[in-house]
């Protein structure tokens, strides 16, 4: 071999080694970036579970599977299956949740199920409509909830009565109103199909009802509470102060506990009998 091609040869051998070096770092990186782009996915999932705690679990839950009388549950199966057909969304899921929390909801599309807090039945979120959260936050919620697509249940919906039953009334926001003898029972069950429980005994989210090493339950804190000079409500008696609490929970909000995270529309979706069935199982919760 003259010098020149075996030059020429070295330089050819050089090419391809480049090339090789270049197709095996290419082919690593393919891997790299999928095993980056599922560490990304997983913190995106991750921040999206704290935001949706501070944000939405007061009204979607805290496991994502709604209170009845109120909100929706998302981490559930009809959501996933039917739901986009019944509000005849075109797009994709994850754009039906940016946009719904993006703008809110105005007014609930099922209002006699999940009327929400009033108006509007959802605020909006994004910082474009004067919201806390910023687009990439949306995202993450978004990724969030997708991902209990794979494992979400069935939610059954609770149907809300169309009409009080025969003796009872709406209760409305009159503490001083003679409500009917009480079911301690009665009032137990409410509390799990309403709701109460995911605040008030499952998290802390709302003030424990039980008593705590040193702090009484609540049935015993409502008689101490009125006499506090901090007290802003205008109860007399304790189970006064608890329909208060119930009915009208912003004219005291409980120290330690923000206003507008107790549900308020009990006032218009409770009847009197529910109020005194409740009342009287938190009195026996000393
Ligand atoms: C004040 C209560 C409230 C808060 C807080 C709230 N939502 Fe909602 N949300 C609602 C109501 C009410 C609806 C409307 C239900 C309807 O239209 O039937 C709704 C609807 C939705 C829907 C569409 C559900 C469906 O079945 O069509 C999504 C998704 C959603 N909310 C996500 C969130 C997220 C994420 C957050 C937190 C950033 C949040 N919501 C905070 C009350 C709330
Ligand atoms: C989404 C969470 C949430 C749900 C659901 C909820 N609450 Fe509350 N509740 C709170 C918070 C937060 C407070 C404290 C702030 C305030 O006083 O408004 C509170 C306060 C109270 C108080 C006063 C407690 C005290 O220590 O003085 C009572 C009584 C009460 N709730 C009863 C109920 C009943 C009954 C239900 C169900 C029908 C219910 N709550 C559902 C969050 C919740």
């Amino acid at each position: 071999m003259s010098k020149i091609s075996f030059q020429i040869f070295l330089g050819a051998l050089f090419i391809l080694a480049t090339g090789a070096i270049i197709l095996i770092y290419g082919l690593n990186e393919e891997h790299r970036m999928a095993v980056q782009s599922a560490a990304m996915h997983g913190r995106a999932i991750e921040q999206g579970a704290a935001l949706f705690e501070q944000q939405c679990s007061r009204c979607h839950g805290i496991q994502g599977t709604g209170i009845p009388g109120l909100c929706p549950p998302l981490n559930d199966r009809a959501f996933f299956d039917k739901r986009l057909q019944e509000v005849n969304w075109s797009g994709s899921m994850e754009d039906y949740i940016v946009a719904t929390v993006s703008s809110g909801r105005l007014s609930s599309t099922r209002p006699q199920t999940f009327p929400g807090q009033g108006t509007p039945a959802m605020p909006s979120f994004s910082d474009r409509f004067g919201g806390p959260l910023r687009e990439d936050q949306i995202r993450n919620l978004a990724a969030f909830i997708m991902n209990w697509e794979e494992t979400a249940e069935t939610v059954t919906v609770p149907e809300p009565p169309s009409e009080p039953a025969a003796g009872t009334k709406i209760i409305g926001t009159d503490i001083t109103q003679t409500l009917p003898a009480g079911d301690a029972a009665a009032g137990e069950k409410l509390t799990s199909t309403l709701g109460c429980v995911a605040c008030h005994i499952a998290s802390n989210v709302g003030p424990a009802w039980r008593a705590t090493g040193s702090e009484p339950g609540i049935g015993s804190l409502a008689a101490q509470l009125i006499h506090d000079p901090n007290y802003t409500g205008h109860a007399t008696t304790p189970e006064q102060y608890l329909v208060e609490s119930i009915v009208d929970p912003n004219v005291f909000v409980v120290p330690g506990f923000s206003s507008g995270i107790m549900p308020g529309n009990y006032a218009t979706s409770l009847t009197d009998q529910d109020v005194a069935d409740l009342v009287a199982y938190l009195l026996t919760l000393k």
